[in-house]
């Protein structure tokens, strides 16, 4: 029998503290989170500098932790997988240096990992049989991302946002209808009591054949209809531009990926990042893929959004192909995926 691989993996790209242990790639022994969330829903969002001292306080208990919930000690690992990018690059360089002394104290190799890298892995913990190729819709507060996956590690990018992220025009909208912040799971649930067709919104494809998305348009749309009901005394009723905003980005999303599915002629998708974790996007995703004889893949919400266990497994398919990173591995903010 082959030896167990065992990392240990640190993220701290935002506003997320987190380690986990994981074996094998798939299997997760801990997966610790210390969320800054409710420090910077204070401010209206993430503020970069208290993120960074957040992260310095939490790091060591979260790892600590990690290692205490799977019962094993630091000598046992095989491997310190950590983000390097892309992310608030304060953020990124506390982990990162972390992971630099762990590696140096216990010889121990050091394997950078792509943070959206780490979003798409999070699809092959829960569900032991999913496999490449497929097509990879990543939606998180800085990404939007159509990818074909080909192999491990192969990602070709066939769409991204030109402007703001998908989450980004979730947080961005939440705060115009006085949500606050995190505005994703607020419009989520506020959608469940809304009616998406209360308002029409545009949809915005770009070019034909483009698998680009864009969502400022739309975030613009919102805020126009918002101020167009307050200066002629209308109400505003903040389930329904929820709902039917939401509509218009869901809408989107599912045509586009089901598209590109359709070129590259897969017969699998898969959901990463935290709008994945949204319940609209999932339904009709789920939908279309039903309808297209699709086989659909989508993490558990804890696993969609920021988490270390999706990085120990984008770090194991690194380890067992052979990457190794020296200790004068930098952060990289703009990191591109594919790139090293
Ligand atoms: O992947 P993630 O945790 O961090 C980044 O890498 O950005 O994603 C955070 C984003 C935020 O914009 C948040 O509003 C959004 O994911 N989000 C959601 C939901 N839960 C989190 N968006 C829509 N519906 C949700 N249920
Ligand atoms: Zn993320």
């Amino acid at each position: 029998m082959e030896k167990d691989i065992l990392i240990l993996a640190i993220e701290s790209s935002c506003d997320e503290t987190a380690a986990a242990v994981v074996k094998n790639g798939r299997e997760v022994l801990s997966n610790v989170i210390s969320s800054q969330i409710a420090l910077h829903t204070l401010y209206g969002g993430v503020v970069p500098e208290i993120a960074s001292r957040k992260h310095i306080e939490a790091i060591d208990g979260v790892i600590q932790a990690a290692l205490q919930e799977a019962g094993i000690t630091l000598d046992e690992i095989d491997a310190v997988g950590v983000t390097y990018g892309p992310g608030l690059v304060g953020a990124l360089l506390v982990g990162l240096a972390e992971a630099k002394a762990l590696a140096f104290a216990t010889g121990k190799p050091l394997i950078g990992v792509h943070h959206i890298e780490g979003h798409i892995c999070a699809n092959y913990i829960e569900n032991k049989d999913f496999t490449p190729p497929y097509m990879a819709l990543v939606v998180s507060g800085g990404h939007s991302h159509l990818v074909y996956v080909s192999d491990y590690g192969k990602y070709e990018i066939l769409g991204r946002t030109r402007d703001d992220a998908a989450g980004e025009a979730y947080d961005k909208v939440a705060r115009a209808i006085g949500m606050g912040y995190p505005g994703g799971p607020k419009i989520d649930a506020a959608a469940k009591k809304g009616n998406p067709d209360a308002v029409h919104f545009p949809r915005v494809f770009l070019e034909g054949d483009s698998y680009d998305f864009s969502f400022s348009g739309l975030k613009s749309a919102v805020l126009n209809y918002v101020n167009k009901q307050k200066m002629m005394g209308e109400p505003i009723v903040p389930e329904d531009v929820a709902a039917s905003f939401q509509q218009s980005v869901v809408e989107v999303l599912v045509t586009k990926t089901m598209r590109a599915a359709k070129e590259k002629g897969v017969s699998k998708i898969a959901l990463a990042g935290g709008v994945a974790s949204n319940s609209t996007l999932r339904e009709q995703m789920r939908g279309a893929c039903e309808k297209e004889g699709l086989y659909l893949s989508i993490p558990s919400p804890v696993l969609c959004t920021d988490n270390a266990a999706m990085i120990g497994c984008a770090a194991y398919y690194e380890y067992i192909a052979g990457v190794r990173d020296g200790l004068d591995l930098n952060a990289n903010p703009g990191l591109k995926l594919g790139e090293r």
